[in-house]
């Protein structure tokens, strides 16, 4: 669990080097308000490929690309509502990712062979620095997973990215160490191809929200079979190799994540206490991790009420709790 090889302080340097990096092929795990990304060049098909290796993910599974400004969102996508200009020009940069019919740029590589593609503008400046330069220097756009193998918990540290990848990497790939992420759980996914925004995954961007730019009451994803090419909405994902146990009372010798006000019952393992669901949000990947690093079996959460992103804390840890 050393500090690895690969990561680096985000200097003008590294910064430098992660494009040349990207434009080489090879990967660039970096940070974003949300969790890490794993990225590559989204034109390069070998690029992209190592994604997949890396992540062990199935190769049907589409990739969202992430650009540094909505201007240049017009060569990857057709066919953009009205209602989705307004959540780019008032979520973006954000915590939000947008689904459109694609265009012949978003090749079956990025999109899993789907005939949609998503973007995302994230906002973080080390995010933005490193696609702002690599358009600069003729590139079209960094496809980007979260920087996890298939199914486990996102990396919101640098740290968290080198303990899940390292041994996956090659010499010439780099991560670069931008701090912990603010926001914690991944972005909202928005459909944006029919005639009202339709929600896939929920995230820092809320149905509220959402409601409150478009004028539109946004539709909810209904789990079924057709969706499973959202990887975010399996059943089974964002799992700790603890077992994850929701709502219950904690015992002796368990992990317990809960708000602060909660208190921790004699030999229950305290791994956050955050003291409100933002907070929440932001810890609870970090927390998850730690139940592994100490070896825990189980870990107790007792989830955050309400809507807002208590809505998205909920939906992982529903399929967290479903197991690996
Ligand atoms: O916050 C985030 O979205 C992070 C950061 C790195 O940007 N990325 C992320 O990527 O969570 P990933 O690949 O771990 O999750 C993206 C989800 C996947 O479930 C994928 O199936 C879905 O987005 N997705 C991507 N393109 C899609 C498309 N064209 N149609 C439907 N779902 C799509
Ligand atoms: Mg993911």
């Amino acid at each position: 669990m050393s500090q690895s090889q690969f990561v680096s302080k985000c200097t003008t340097d590294a910064l430098q080097l992660a494009v040349t990096t990207l434009l080489h092929g090879n990967l660039v795990a970096f940070p974003t308000e949300t969790v890490y990304g794993l990225g590559a060049d989204a034109l390069n098909k070998q690029a992209v490929a190592r994604i997949y290796e890396t992540k062990g993910r199935p190769a049907d599974h589409p990739l969202i690309v992430h650009l540094h400004s909505m201007q240049v969102m017009g060569q990857w996508v057709e066919d953009v509502p009205e209602y989705a200009i307004a959540l780019g020009r008032d979520f973006w940069p954000g915590p939000m990712t947008l689904i459109f019919k694609r265009s012949t740029l978003a090749q079956d590589f990025i999109t899993g062979g789907q005939d949609t593609v998503g973007i995302r503008v994230p906002d973080h400046v080390v995010a933005l620095a490193l696609l702002e330069a690599f358009h600069t220097l003729g590139g079209g756009g960094i496809a980007a997973p979260s920087a996890n193998r298939f199914g486990h918990v996102s990396p919101t540290t640098a740290q968290a990215v080198s303990d899940e990848l390292s041994e996956y990497l090659r010499p010439e790939d780099q991560i670069l160490d931008g701090g912990a992420c603010t926001v914690g759980v991944e972005s909202t996914i928005i459909d944006c191809t029919g005639p009202a925004p339709r929600i896939l995954r929920p995230g820092g961007i809320t149905i509220e929200m959402i409601k409150e730019t478009t004028g539109l009451i946004p539709l909810q994803l209904v789990d079924s079979k057709e969706e499973i090419r959202v990887s975010g909405s399996l059943e089974k994902h964002y799992a700790p190799a603890a077992k994850v146990i929701l709502d219950a009372a904690p015992d002796a010798g368990q992990g317990f994540i809960a708000l602060k006000e909660l208190v921790t019952p004699e030999g229950v393992i305290r791994l956050a206490a955050p003291i409100n669901t933002d907070e929440f949000a932001r810890d609870l990947y970090a927390a998850l991790r730690k139940a592994d690093e100490k070896g825990l079996a189980e870990v107790v959460v007792e989830q955050p009420q309400g809507d807002g992103i208590a809505i998205a804390i909920r939906d992982r840890l529903e399929r967290a709790s479903k197991g690996r």
